[in-house]
C-alpha cells in the first residue's frame, strides 16, 4: 500500500479498558482476507467521518492479521476526534484507515528494554511489550497514571509482573500518598546496552529528554502525542515543487501545507502537529526550519527530509520532492 491508500474497516467491537479510555477492534471486510503488516510501536491515522485524521497507536500484537486494535482517550480538549470516536462511533460502523506507519520502533534485539509510559502512552509500549514476551526478551515497565482507575490494561500488565524476568513499576500520582515516576533515577539506573522508550504527556516527555540526554541516541526512543512547539508560519520563502514543477510562495499565517492544500495539491497527512511523520517529504535542495517531533536531531542535521504540516524555511527556497 501506498500513504495515500486507505482501507474501509468495520468496529468489531468496543471495550471499555480504563476511566475515559476505549480500545476498538477493526477487522477488515471481505474480499480482504488480511490487513498490512505492522510492527511493533506502529501508528494507524482514522479518517473520520467529520473530516478529522487521527493518529492512533496500535497495541495488538504485531503478528495478528486480521486486525488492528487502538486504545482511545477521551481528551477533555478533543477538537472532534477522540470525542467523535468515544461519543459517535458505534461497533459496526466501517472507519475509513491508513496503513499502519511506524515512527516508534522496537529494537528487538537489545539485551533489555525498558519503557516508561503516562497515561494513553501506554498503547504503543503495550504492543511492544506483547511483542518483546512473543521473543523471549526482557523488559521493564515504569507506568505513570493519575489513578488506578485510569490505568488502561493494568490488570493485564501486573499479571505479567515476575514473569520471565518482567518487572512492571506503577505510580499513581492522584492517589492518596502517590507518587510521580522519578524519570532521572530510571534513566541512571538503566543497565550498560539496554534500550529506553518513553511515550506520554509533554512534561513527562521533557524530563526523559533531560535525563537520557547523555545515553547514546541510537538506545533512546520517544514517541509524541501532541505538539511542544507552535508551527513555522513566519513564511517569506519560496517552495518548489520539483516533480511537479510548480512553484508557490509561503506567506506569512500559512504552513507549507496549507499553501499546497489551497493551490488543490493534496499530499498524505494526518495529525498537522508533527507528531505522526505521514507529511513527511525528501527535500532536495535548501534548509528546512524544522520544528517536528518525528525526526531525531541527527536526521534533522542532514536536512534531507522535513513534515511539512509543520516546519518551514531558514532559506530563501526549498525544493521538494513532490
Ligand atoms: S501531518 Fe503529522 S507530522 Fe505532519
Amino acid at each position: 500500500m501506498n500513504p495515500t491508500e486507505t482501507l474501509q474497516l468495520r468496529v468489531r467491537s468496543i471495550t471499555w479498558e480504563a476511566d475515559g479510555i476505549l480500545s476498538y477492534e477493526l477487522r477488515a471486510e471481505p474480499p480482504l482476507k488480511e490487513l498490512p503488516v505492522f510492527d511493533a510501536g506502529a501508528h494507524i491515522d482514522l479518517h473520520l467521518p467529520n473530516g478529522l485524521i487521527r493518529s492512533y497507536s496500535l497495541l495488538n500484537r504485531s503478528d495478528e492479521r486480521h486486525r488492528y486494535v487502538i486504545g482511545v482517550n477521551k481528551d477533555p480538549q478533543s477538537r472532534g476526534g477522540s470525542r467523535y470516536l468515544h461519543e459517535t462511533l458505534r461497533p459496526g460502523d466501517i472507519l475509513t484507515v491508513s496503513a499502519p506507519r511506524n515512527n516508534f520502533p522496537l529494537e528487538e534485539g537489545a539485551p533489555l528494554s525498558v519503557f516508561i509510559a503516562g497515561g494513553i502512552g501506554i498503547t504503543p509500549i503495550f504492543g511492544m511489550i506483547q511483542r518483546l514476551r512473543t521473543l523471549g526478551r526482557p523488559w521493564r515497565l515504569h507506568y505513570a497514571a493519575r489513578t488506578r482507575k485510569q490505568a488502561a490494561f493494568i490488570d493485564a500488565l501486573q499479571a505479567m509482573d515476575g514473569r520471565d524476568g518482567a518487572e512492571v513499576h506503577v505510580a499513581y500520582d492522584r492517589e492518596a500518598g502517590g507518587k510521580m515516576l522519578d524519570i532521572p533515577a530510571i534513566a541512571a539506573d538503566l543497565p550498560g546496552n539496554a534500550h529506553i522508550y518513553c511515550c506520554g504527556p509533554v512534561p513527562m516527555l521533557d524530563a526523559f529528554e533531560a535525563a537520557t540526554q547523555a545515553l547514546p541516541p541510537a538506545r533512546v526512543h520517544r514517541e509524541y502525542f501532541a505538539a511542544r512547539e507552535a508551527a513555522a508560519t513566519e513564511g517569506g520563502f519560496v517552495v518548489e515543487l520539483a516533480r511537479s514543477k510548480r512553484s508557490l510562495e509561503v506567506p506569512s499565517g500559512k504552513t507549507i501545507l496549507d499553501c499546497l492544500l489551497s493551490d488543490g495539491i493534496e499530499p498524505p497527512y494526518s495529525c498537522q502537529e508533527g507528531v505522526c511523520g505521514t507529511c513527511e517529504v525528501r527535500v532536495l535542495d535548501g534548509v528546512p526550519d524544522h520544528r517536528d517531533l518525528v525526526l531525531s536531531e541527527a536526521e534533522r542535521a542532514t536536512n534531507q527530509r522535513m513534515m511539512i504540516c509543520c516546519s518551514g524555511a531558514k532559506s530563501r527556497k526549498l525544493v521538494l520532492d513532490l
